[in-house]
């Protein structure tokens, strides 16, 4: 159960951070309104949000999710693999110490970012290896996550190349669920899963959001979203288009705890 959200609207520089897809420039004007639409949909699920104010030294800034792991017993502070948004990480310890006291780090030569973790459900995490988190990076999380008495596994996908963080290919979904895209479906560590596959074409829409009774899911996919309505879920579809442009997704906008 979720009850707050960090969250912070992309800078006015945001189309000069990083991105491995050729989608085009991001307007930032659209993005700024997506962003609120994506505010909406969190405070809509009964989240209370706490708004940072953009940052335009860093322009991956608005992707939360990267520089700290939240948990319902702590949270810890990353260290990015991308040396740009290393600075980043600093810009949040205030606002998350109000709400955990004190916070640890992970420490070089370990490298983590938060879009590379994902809690599974019934207290444990997986812990993806990319080429954003070295073995150092999951090991220092893994050994943290272990104190506080959750479980977790690796996911090494740096063979998969076409996925940046672990969340860009999939996510959890409760029930012992998870989305997936089809590259990432086969992967040893996830076969006590059910997963539910995206379909071609479809491989952006894996990045959703559970949020309590509801998952935001990215708007134009119908295939998966009538999917997971079919299962039962709630969805709450979100403009996503221009932080697409970026390799963000709904995960990566905010940090929920
Ligand atoms: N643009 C998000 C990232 O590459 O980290």
């Amino acid at each position: 159960m979720f009850t707050r959200a960090i969250v912070r609207p992309p800078g006015s520089n945001f189309a000069d951070g990083l991105t491995t897809v050729n989608l085009g420039v991001p307007d930032y004007q659209k993005a700024l309104e997506q962003h609120e639409q994506y505010c909406a949909a969190l405070t809509q699920a009964g989240l209370t949000l706490t708004r940072l104010a953009a940052d335009t030294r860093f322009p991956d800034a608005t992707f939360m999710e990267d520089v700290a792991v939240a948990t319902p017993r702590g949270a810890i502070l990353t260290h990015p693999g991308a040396p740009t948004r290393a600075g980043e990480v600093e810009t949040i310890r205030a606002t998350l110490s109000q709400y955990y006291g004190p916070l640890s780090m992970i420490d070089a030569p370990g490298t983590l970012e938060g879009g590379d973790v994902c809690n599974a459900g019934d207290g444990h995490f997986l812990i993806g290896i990319s080429r954003r988190t070295n073995e150092e990076g999951a090991r220092q999380l893994s050994a943290w996550l272990a104190r506080l008495g959750y479980t977790s596994q690796c996911v090494d996908f740096r063979d998969r190349r076409s996925i940046l963080h672990l969340t860009t290919g999939m996510t959890a979904l409760g029930h012992h669920r998870l989305a997936v895209v089809p590259e990432l479906a086969d992967h040893p560590a996830l076969r006590d899963y059910e997963l539910v596959r995206t379909v071609p074409g479809e491989a952006y829409a894996a990045n959703c959001l559970r949020v309590n009774d509801v998952v935001l899911v990215a708007a134009g996919f119908p295939t998966f979203e009538a999917y997971l309505q079919r299962l039962g879920y709630h969805t709450v579809a979100v403009e996503m288009s221009e932080f697409q442009k970026m390799d963000g997704g709904l995960t990566c906008l905010s940090l929920r705890f």
